[in-house]
């Protein structure tokens, strides 16, 4: 039994379809991450999971227990569900120290003192807290503030917790280990995490599986890697990674890029007709040698940039601008010089 399941659930405000016939299962234990731009519905979705927003349709289940359901007028209400929520805007209060934050949603609960302190320990431990227990957050780093919030999230020993982009009001460096200790706390505490975020890396790197949505609508659903190699649709395509689009003429199956007249790949599928898009990620394009005319398509190299052991560079081909990244230890043209590229994995889209 999945403990999660969205079936067929819709919200709307208004004129806007903030979530369109949403359906889903996340499994006990799972990361499980909503990626998508600003605007697409992750939070919607979230917060539709919490409790604190009603489903114009559709029904929501947890381990086969129905929370939320439009046809039969029923909800549970969010302190019933017992989920831990981290929120973009975590709201630590400025007024209590550290454990008095996290001993909050135990008390409103009422559970017994002994419980309360047996878990607020617990909580600060596993978060690092412990020695700073009495402080007041004001005084605290952003990473500790965080740390604070989903310790509070622990402290109810929740077995979902909800994260709605827990980490993007933290630094650069910061977020990245703070990444590292989510995934540590449900290591050790087992519980199922709903994460959302509108940063494909930060999906890539904590999610057993994620969907993609754009527009309120699932665009995917799978592993990252999954995803990242074969994306359903052009959407998904470039939101994860970066991507190169070029359009091509197709002849016989085989296809050309504007301005050029050599064969860039083959293999495109005879319902796209005789115009098509090849997609392309920067790190799928070779510099081969100008002896290699077998599918050998002739470039100019119009800048390089140094990215640490990476090296990006902007290429003209016929028409098209494109993007190739390497390892800085290939063999790569200079600024300015002709080269021959070859696209080793591509994919193809309606023009
Ligand atoms: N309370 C609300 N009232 C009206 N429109 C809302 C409300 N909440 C969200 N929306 C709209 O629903 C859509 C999805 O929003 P949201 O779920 O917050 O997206 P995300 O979290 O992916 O950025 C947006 O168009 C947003 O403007
Ligand atoms: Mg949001």
């Amino acid at each position: 039994m999945s403990q999660l399941e969205l079936i067929d659930v819709t919200k709307r405000f208004g004129d806007v379809t903030a979530v369109n016939r949403l359906n889903l299962r996340v499994e006990k234990g799972e990361c499980f991450s909503f990626l998508g731009p600003s605007g697409c519905g992750k939070t919607t979705t979230l917060r539709m999971i919490a409790g604190f927003e009603d489903l114009d349709e559709g029904e929501l289940r947890v381990e086969g227990s129905v929370y939320s359901s439009s046809f039969k007028k029923f909800y549970i209400p969010p302190e019933k569900r017992d989920f831990g929520m981290v929120f973009q805007a975590f709201a630590v209060w400025p007024h209590l120290t550290v454990r008095e934050n996290v001993a909050f949603p135990l008390r409103i609960r009422h559970r017994p003192r002994h419980e309360i302190e047996e878990r607020v320990k617990m909580a600060l431990t596993s978060t690092n807290l412990l020695k700073i227990q009495d402080s007041y957050p004001g005084r605290l780093s952003g990473g500790e503030q965080q740390r604070i919030a989903l310790a509070r999230a622990i402290a109810i020993n929740p077995k979902v917790m909800l994260l709605d982009e827990p980490l993007s009001n933290l630094d650069a460096k910061l977020r990245e280990e703070m990444r590292f200790e989510i995934k540590d706390l449900q290591k050790r505490f087992g519980f199922t995490i709903i994460y959302v975020t509108h940063d494909q890396a930060e999906a890539m790197a904590l999610s057993d599986r994620m969907l993609v949505m754009d527009n309120g609508v699932v665009q995917q659903i799978g592993k990252p890697l999954e995803i990242y190699h074969k994306p359903a649709n052009r959407f998904v395509f470039s939101f994860i990674g970066l991507s190169n689009f070029i359009p091509v003429s197709v002849r016989d199956g085989a296809a050309i890029i504007d301005g050029t007249d050599r064969i860039a790949a083959e293999g495109v599928p005879p319902e796209l007709g005789s115009r098509a898009v090849m997609a392309c990620r920067p790190s799928d394009i070779s510099f081969v040698p100008e002896s290699e005319t077998e599918r050998a398509v002739p470039a100019v190299l119009l800048r390089r940039t140094y990215l640490g052991d990476i090296v990006d560079m902007k290429l003209k081909v016929g028409a098209a601008e494109l993007r190739v990244q390497k390892h800085v230890k290939n063999a790569l043209p200079q600024e300015g010089e002709r080269c021959f590229i070859r696209f080793n994995s591509v994919l193809w889209y309606k023009d």
